[in-house]
């Protein structure tokens, strides 16, 4: 059976072709569009898909979609709001002022600058009117039901709206490919729980999913056995662990939807005793399951914000997502008996969240679905529509996007009058220049599916230069407080990184952090955060060979195991797809060399000015 999956066309659309439950090809449409996390039908990875498979529109049965009816989803929507009205109203928090200023007694005097701060302390300082405000709205028992009354409404009017608004793009998108009539719609957390399940290649595992909204809920849990999903439990919206930490990184400065990783990195150097206690006022922790009072008023986190220094704050929101979602795990690692547990939707993003989780008493394995968020629903609702049944392979490879050949390679060089090589042994001779000092941007084979650049669409560098982190983000126009994850060959994996036992194998897509051992503190310091962790993608020959080979020579050059890979784009644009995105990036970025597929490019204007000497 032969389905095209489509993600939720309001933030990172996706387009996924799944037969008998193998994913045959999936991409993100801001690869294609060029607009980061693309909003709309995704009609060019559409297209690309069927040209992958050598189909067409009519060759398929079935397209599944990852929400269910506007209808039905706006039903859902105004009950949660009922719901949560009932609930905060019922609460009463006394005591707040008094347990915030403690909190002001706690913050500690730091001379540590914090790289991407003006100082270690900073606050977001907003003047007077703006924080009298904050405080108001945000920490005034009256101010704030009001603030939360309003923020609930203004959502459920919102998210209505946007139900039915893509429900209409989605029937025009597939009337014109005359799909319209095929159309199947999964209920958003059913597909979450696919991914994590059908493809962990687990008998039987412990399903979470957590993420800001889907179809009423924020979360669910699910027993996952002999090929089957069974919802054990959902965790109601607004009670949502994705909106708690959308709200800290808008409060910080950053975009909700796209930046929550920059909190997780500041985190690392906050103190979450500071305010921690404070936060946990606000969530009531059941068996099984939590609550969050007042959790859509976006003024308590800029209260806080403006008051503590961001550091604080991230680590305290950091602390309370682990420990909320850690006793959640717990609870129901206890109850089923599985020890292994399987993670997808968004907040599952929070690689730090998912070392705890996997740190867990009683969890052994960990498989975190590598296109956990949104983006990763079209596979989940097309795999529920097509599963043969009975367990599933392993998740075998995230390179399911398009891939280009040498004669296109060569024809992007030449149109840009680029000249090239094409060297006989190209990995041998970019771990040479890796070694020694360069910045080498890989483009080969199939695209990756997903947030992570896993060596196909990477920039390399090597790890030994904690500095990198500075220069080489400032040159790609990035602002970043966690470092550069590092790719680590597996058979060094053991040398590299403590307690990994049960999750090598989701390590291989970049989806947790680990401790860091003493050696690779001193092979890759440059990777590894103050917090002594890192994010590492392991790597197998048979997984990617032509990338393999290259971390191969260059340890056989340094007897270092690990180099820097980070994703090959520039500020804020999508990871490239083309050969034509990957020279415009090359040129823009200043990279030192690039090679495209067979090809070897120096960059026309060799560009060390910005970066230290002896790097
Ligand atoms: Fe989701």
């Amino acid at each position: 059976m032969i389905v095209l999956g489509i993600s939720p066309l309001d933030k990172d659309a996706n387009a996924a072709l799944v037969v008998d439950g193998q994913i045959v090809f999936a991409a993100g449409e801001e690869r294609f569009s060029r607009q980061k996390q693309h909003v709309g039908f995704p009609e060019k990875a559409i297209g690309a898909a069927l040209r992958y498979a050598g189909l067409t529109a009519q060759d398929v049965d079935a397209v599944a979609y990852a929400f269910l009816p506007a209808e039905k989803e706006s039903e859902l929507i105004a009950a949660c709001v009922t719901d949560d009205a009932a609930f905060n109203s019922q609460r009463r928090d006394g005591g707040l002022t008094a347990a915030l200023r403690e909190a002001d007694k706690r913050v500690p005097t730091r001379t540590q600058p914090v790289h991407g701060l003006r100082e270690p302390n900073q606050r977001m300082k907003k003047g007077f009117a703006k924080e009298t405000f904050y405080r108001l709205a945000g920490v005034s028992p009256l101010g704030s039901r009001r603030a939360t009354a309003r923020a609930s409404e203004a959502w459920r009017n919102e998210a209505s709206n946007d139900h039915h608004k893509w429900h209409k793009e989605l029937e025009r998108g597939l009337g014109d490919l005359g799909l319209l009539g095929k159309l199947k719609r999964v209920e958003h957390h059913h597909t979450h729980a696919a991914n994590a399940y059908l493809w962990s290649g687990y008998e039987r595992a412990l399903i979470v999913t957590l993420d800001g909204y889907g179809s009423g809920l924020a979360g669910s849990i699910s027993l996952g056995e002999g090929g089957k999903i069974r919802r054990l439990h959902g965790l109601r919206f607004p009670h949502s662990l994705g909106s708690l930490y959308e709200m800290v990184t808008s409060s910080l400065g950053f975009r909700p939807d796209r930046h929550a990783g920059k909190i997780v990195g500041l985190a690392a150097y906050g103190d979450p005793a500071v305010l921690s206690d404070v936060l946990m006022r606000r969530v009531v922790e059941e068996p099984g399951d939590f609550k969050l009072a007042q959790n859509l008023n976006v003024y308590f986190s800029r209260h806080l914000a403006s008051r503590y220094p961001m550091i604080d704050v991230a680590a305290a929101y950091q602390h309370v997502l682990e420990r909320v979602a850690g006793k959640l795990v717990e609870h129901w690692v206890r109850e089923t008996g599985c020890e292994n547990v399987v993670l997808s939707g968004g907040v599952t993003a929070n690689v730090k969240m998912n070392q705890r989780i996997h740190e867990l008493p009683g969890v052994r394995g960990l498989f975190v679905y590598p296109n956990m968020g949104d983006g990763g629903c079209g596979t989940g609702a097309a795999a529920h529509l097509s599963w043969p049944g009975g367990v599933g392979k392993p998740f075998e490879t995230a390179y399911l996007g398009p891939e280009f050949s040498a004669a296109e390679m060569q024809a992007a060089l030449d149109a840009q009058r680029l000249p090239y090589t094409r060297p006989q042994n190209l990995a041998s001779d970019l771990a040479q220049r890796i070694h020694g000092g360069s910045i080498v941007a890989r483009f080969d084979g199939r695209m990756e599916y997903g947030p992570r650049a896993l060596g196909n669409r990477s920039i390399l560098y090597h790890g030994r230069d904690p500095g990198v982190n500075q220069w080489l983000n400032q040159r790609l126009g990035r602002t970043e407080f966690m470092p550069f994850a590092p790719v680590t060959l597996w058979e060094d994996r053991e040398r590299c990184y403590n307690k990994l036992s049960g999750a090598e194998f989701t390590a291989q897509f970049m989806t947790v952090t680990f401790d860091c051992t003493d050696f690779m503190v001193q092979a890759c310091p440059a990777a590894v955060h103050v917090d002594r962790t890192a994010r590492p993608q392991l790597i197998q020959r048979a997984m990617n060979p032509g990338y393999f080979d290259i971390l191969a020579e260059y340890k056989r050059l340094s007897g270092y195991p690990s180099l820097i890979n980070t994703s090959f784009n520039m500020h804020e644009e999508p990871i490239v797809c083309s050969p034509s995105d990957a020279i415009r990036a090359f040129l823009l970025g200043h990279i030192d060399l690039l090679a495209l597929g067979p090809f070897l490019v120096e960059h026309p204007e060799r560009h060390k000015a910005d970066r230290p000497s002896g790097t």
